[in-house]
C-alpha cells in the first residue's frame, strides 16, 4: 500500500516542531499577558526609561543657595520653582506671560518665569520673593507695600514687589507715569495700583 509520506510525521521531527510551537506560544503569551504589563507598570519602567532619557542636569543659584538639579527640558522655571523646589511665593496666574504674577529676577533682570524654560538658565542667579528679605528683616519694598496698603488679596503681590524692585534698579521710577508704565506688565485684580505707586515712590525716594 502506498503511503503519502508527506502526511506522515517523523515522530522525532514532529515532536520538536510541537515543542517549538508550544514554546513560542508561551513566550508570546507572556509578552501579551496583562500580568507582565502590570508588573512593568508597577515598576514604573516606562517612566524610569523616559526619565533616564529626558532629565537634564542643571545648576542654578536660587536665593543665594546652589542647586544641582535634574529637570525635563520642557519644565518652565515657574514650575521648577513651585512644583519641584516648593518655592511657592512666586505665583501662577495666567501661565501665559500676561499677568506678571510669576515675576522673578534672573541675573538681576525681571522675567516672567512662566514663559521661560528652566534649562535655558544654566548657572544663572535666580531671586524669588523668598530671597528678598534679609533673614527676618523685610526688604524696604516689602515694608513699603505693607505701609501703603499696596495689597488686598495679595495674590499678585510677590510679582508686583519683584517688578517694583527691578523698576527702581532699571531707573524706571522717576515719575508716577513712568512707574505706571513700567509696572503695567503686572496686573492686580483688586486695583491696588495707586498704593503700589506710592510704595514704589517712597522706596525710590529712600523714604521707607
Ligand atoms: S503666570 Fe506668568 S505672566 Fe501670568
Ligand atoms: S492684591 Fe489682589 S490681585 Fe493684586
Amino acid at each position: 500500500m502506498l503511503e503519502n509520506k508527506s502526511l506522515v510525521e517523523d515522530p522525532k521531527k514532529g515532536s520538536s516542531r510541537r515543542d517549538f510551537l508550544k514554546k513560542s506560544s508561551v513566550i508570546t503569551a507572556i509578552a501579551l499577558t496583562p500580568a507582565a504589563a502590570v508588573k512593568a507598570s508597577d515598576l514604573r519602567l516606562d517612566e524610569k526609561f523616559s526619565d533616564a532619557i529626558e532629565q537634564m542636569p542643571l545648576s542654578l543659584q536660587i536665593n543665594g543657595q546652589p542647586y544641582q538639579l535634574k529637570v525635563e527640558p520642557c519644565t518652565t522655571l515657574l514650575d521648577l520653582l513651585r512644583e519641584k523646589l516648593k518655592l511657592t511665593g512666586t505665583k501662577k496666574g495666567c501661565d501665559q506671560g500676561q499677568c506678571g504674577a510669576c515675576t522673578v529676577h534672573i541675573d538681576g533682570v525681571r522675567t516672567n518665569s512662566c514663559l521661560t524654560l528652566a534649562v535655558m538658565h544654566e548657572g544663572a542667579k535666580i531671586t524669588t520673593i523668598e530671597g528678598l528679605a534679609d533673614g527676618r528683616k523685610l526688604h524696604p519694598m516689602q515694608e513699603a507695600f505693607i505701609k501703603h496698603d499696596a495689597l488686598q488679596c495679595g495674590y499678585c503681590t510677590p510679582g508686583q514687589i519683584m517688578s517694583a524692585v527691578a523698576c527702581i534698579q532699571e531707573g524706571h521710577a522717576n515719575s508716577e507715569m513712568e512707574i505706571r508704565e513700567f509696572m503695567s506688565g503686572n496686573i492686580c485684580r483688586c486695583g491696588a495700583y495707586a498704593n503700589i505707586v506710592n510704595a514704589i515712590q517712597e522706596v525710590k525716594g529712600g523714604r521707607s
